[in-house]
């Protein structure tokens, strides 16, 4: 069954993929009306992320594993991201009077609780492979490198979009600095390489059909955000590109 929901998944992100090339979720800069109630923007990312630091310990512990320090490290860098995005990021972000719909926030509950399962009962159901001398190998080095650099990018990008508001602002104005030199969304940028890097670093197909799902969400969304700053601000910077610095 577990590879079939592996398939299943990975059949679903592209069809996310192509819809959203139709239609931007609904929330941020592309927040509209008809989606049914709301709730604010900060319970929501506090609700919908926080679904994902739990799920993966939860489907992990499910399968009676013995620990290994690689599964410590992996299931502790996996942690480290989502208590930043589930709980500091949210408490930061200058959002008072905007809010989330709640089909949204339940669509993220539903796909954080999924990939929490796929890839904790992956790393579960395989522990005895994850031994010490796991993190040897030239892809488990080369995923954490990854990991690390895009988990630096994500939250330095979004630390710049941050400190763009002050007080009760909740305007956008041009990012600048960073690697906002190169394109309009780096933090989704950081979020897709950190990815990849978990997938590098577990070498698994849960880890790669997470990628997918990552590059389903940001990757049209990163070209709505470009749009829309094009549209909204004259002197955008021309040769800034969507998410990916001098490719797209
Ligand atoms: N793994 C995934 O599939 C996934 C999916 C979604 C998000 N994420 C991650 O979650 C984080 C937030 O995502 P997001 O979609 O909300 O990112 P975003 O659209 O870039 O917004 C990030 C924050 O900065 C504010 N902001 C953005 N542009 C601004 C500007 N030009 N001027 C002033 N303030 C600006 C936003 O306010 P508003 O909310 O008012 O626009 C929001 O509070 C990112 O790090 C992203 O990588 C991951």
């Amino acid at each position: 069954m577990y590879g079939t929901f592996l398939a299943a998944s990975a059949i679903t992100a592209v069809m996310v993929f192509v819809s959203l090339q139709f239609v931007s979720a609904p929330y941020g800069r592309h927040a509209r009306r008809g989606w049914g109630p709301a709730v604010p923007s900060k319970i929501g990312w506090i609700v919908m992320e926080g679904v994902a630091a739990l799920a993966i310990v939860y489907f992990f512990l499910r399968q009676h594993p013995t620990m290994t320090p690689t599964l410590w490290l992996l299931i502790g860098l996996w942690e480290v991201h989502y208590i930043n995005r589930s709980f500091i990021y949210p408490l930061r972000t200058r959002t008072r009077g905007k809010t989330n719909p709640v089909a949204i926030v339940l669509m993220a509950m539903a796909f954080n609780t999924w990939n929490g399962y796929l890839n904790g009962h992956w790393l579960g159901a395989h522990a005895a492979d994850y031994t010490a001398s796991w993190i040897q190998r030239p892809s488990f080095i080369a995923g954490l490198a990854c990991f690390a650099a895009g988990f630096a990018i994500n939250v330095w990008s979004d630390e710049i979009l941050l400190r763009l508001r002050s007080g009760t602002n909740t305007g956008y104005t041009v990012p600048r600095g960073g690697l906002f030199r190169f394109v309009s969304c780096p933090n989704y940028f950081g979020e897709l390489v950190e990815w990849t890097g978990w997938a590098l670093m577990t070498w698994s197909p849960a880890g790669l059909v997470f990628v997918l799902w990552t590059a389903a969400n940001l990757v049209p969304r990163a070209r709505s955000h470009h749009r829309w700053y094009r549209e909204q601000f004259a002197d955008y910077p021309r040769e800034r590109r969507a998410i990916i610095p001098f490719v797209y």
